[in-house]
């Protein structure tokens, strides 16, 4: 069976992880394949509410196996404590937790970079979360950063090893006057944790391989979102991973044929954390009640996140992309008790529509949205279980994205619990043949 992919359709926080948790009971094992603690991935289970960050939101199942690929950008000490975190919840994930030797390894000076960096840009920043991710990206790319096997040294060549890394980007610090880094205590503090860290280090690409061999059903869980993708994103105003289709295969190692299944999760309207264009957001009350309504505020860093409506030709975009099989809409609930829903279907420059979803972020920037009224619904939709226990307009909404869209909704999500979902069981056996 090849494996199935979740990827965020749009900037992010679509509700990936709940789509994640409620496929995760057909599935044996869970991979994230880029990105890193900027991801925050909430899941609502029986247990109480799970905020995962780097350790991949199926593991609230007890028999899934979890790895962290070769992809991802880790921060050892952030891992330590989420697993620490979880464990003491009674998330137990002895000897079922895997990180690639080959990810690569967020340190202390990544973090401080990155808020060195976005400060410099001043009223050009992107927003970072601050986790350190675009640089430690850069070290990986400029081929001078550190891989999560450093933790197989010895201690006293791990100790060398960091104490070098850090003392190469002090020298950078220094011409930007911000404070350097005491090597020494950071090279300390990872050997501190390399009897912790050492037991989850292995191969993964191998181990993916022989799961795969052995019949396990694999999803891979994309963090981020297709509109924050470094190559196809709203650039520069992206994260420095692959967050769409690619980065699954070259952030686990897998093939493209070992990809059975992808499934692209969209909100029902758009949100975006950090800064950059976003042709249809909603200013004033409106934009407000969204925001108030679907609980708009990250969940890494609690910042209130830009609401807006639909964007098609940003969901289109991202299909072409994608080349989704199916998408699961999250959060229709939240439209309730809007008296029109709007859903962006075309952009105008100077008064003239555009073709298309243009590929940088000045171009977006002059784009104003064309909107098409659809009529709201006031009702309460977390009890439906399906399709026809929506109202008619709620339903009517979800054809339309999915007419616009040219891809079968096969979820429709009414709430954050795993059983506020409708499976629409026409699409459903279309694709899922
Ligand atoms: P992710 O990063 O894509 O996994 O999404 P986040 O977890 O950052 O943000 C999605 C938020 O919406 C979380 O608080 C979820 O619990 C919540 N959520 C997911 N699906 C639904 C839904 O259908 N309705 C509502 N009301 N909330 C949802
Ligand atoms: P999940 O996986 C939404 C945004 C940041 C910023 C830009 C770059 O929960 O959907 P970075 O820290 O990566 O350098 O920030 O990307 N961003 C996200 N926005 N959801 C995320 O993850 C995000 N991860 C990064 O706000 O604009
Ligand atoms: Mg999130």
């Amino acid at each position: 069976m090849g494996a199935t992919v979740i990827i965020g359709g749009q900037w992010g926080d679509e509700g990936k992880a709940k789509v994640v948790d409620f496929l995760m009971g057909d599935h044996d094992v869970v991979v994230r394949f880029q990105g890193g603690a900027n991801a925050g991935h909430t899941v609502v289970s029986g247990l109480g509410k799970f905020a995962f960050h780097q350790i991949p939101s199926g593991l609230l199942y007890p028999a899934v196996t979890g790895i962290l690929g070769n992809g991802m950008v880790i921060d050892p000490f952030a891992f330590l404590q989420e697993y620490n975190d979880l464990s003491a919840r009674g998330v137990d994930m002895t000897e079922r937790l895997f990180v690639s030797s080959a990810a690569h390894v967020v340190t202390p000076v990544h973090k401080l970079m990155d808020n060195v960096l976005e400060a410099d840009r001043r009223d050009a920043s992107i927003g970072s979360t601050g986790k350190g991710i675009g640089p430690a990206y850069s070290d990986k790319h400029m081929r001078s950063g550190l891989r999560m096997g450093v933790f197989l040294r010895e201690k006293d060549e791990l100790f060398d090893i960091i104490e070098r890394s850090i003392d190469w980007n002090n020298r950078i610090f220094a011409a930007y006057n911000a404070p350097t880094l005491s090597a020494e205590t950071i090279a300390s503090d990872f050997v501190g944790i390399k009897d912790a860290i050492e037991p989850f280090v292995v191969d993964t690409q191998e181990a993916l391989h022989e799961l795969q061999g052995k019949g396990r059903r694999i999803l891979l869980e994309g963090a981020q979102g297709t509109l924050l993708d470094i190559d196809h994103g709203t650039y520069p105003f992206v994260t420095s991973s692959s967050c769409s289709i690619g980065g699954a295969v070259a952030g686990t190692g897998l093939r493209p044929r070992d990809i059975g299944r992808i499934v692209g999760i969209f909100k029902s309207y758009i949100t975006r954390v950090g800064n950059g264009p976003m042709p249809s957001e909603i200013g004033g009350p409106d934009g407000e009640a969204l925001r108030e309504r679907g609980g708009e505020y990250g969940t890494t860093t609690g910042r209130p996140r830009r609401c807006g409506w639909f964007d098609m030709v940003a969901g289109r975009y991202s299909v072409q992309l994608n080349g989704y099989d199916e998408i699961a809409l999250t959060k229709l609930d939240v439209l309730s008790g809007f008296s029109t829903v709007k859903i962006c279907t075309g952009y105008r420059v100077a008064g003239r529509a555009t073709a298309g979803f243009p590929q940088n972020a000045e171009s977006l920037a002059r784009c104003e949205p064309v909107y098409e009224d659809l009529p709201g619904w006031t009702e309460r939709l977390s009890d439906a279980r399906t399709i026809e226990e929506l109202p008619a307009a709620a339903r009517r909404f979800v054809e339309r994205l999915e007419e616009g869209l040219g891809v079968p909704i096969t979820f429709v999500s009414t709430g954050p619990a795993r059983e506020e979902t409708i499976i629409r069981s026409d699409t459903y056996s279309t694709v899922r043949k």
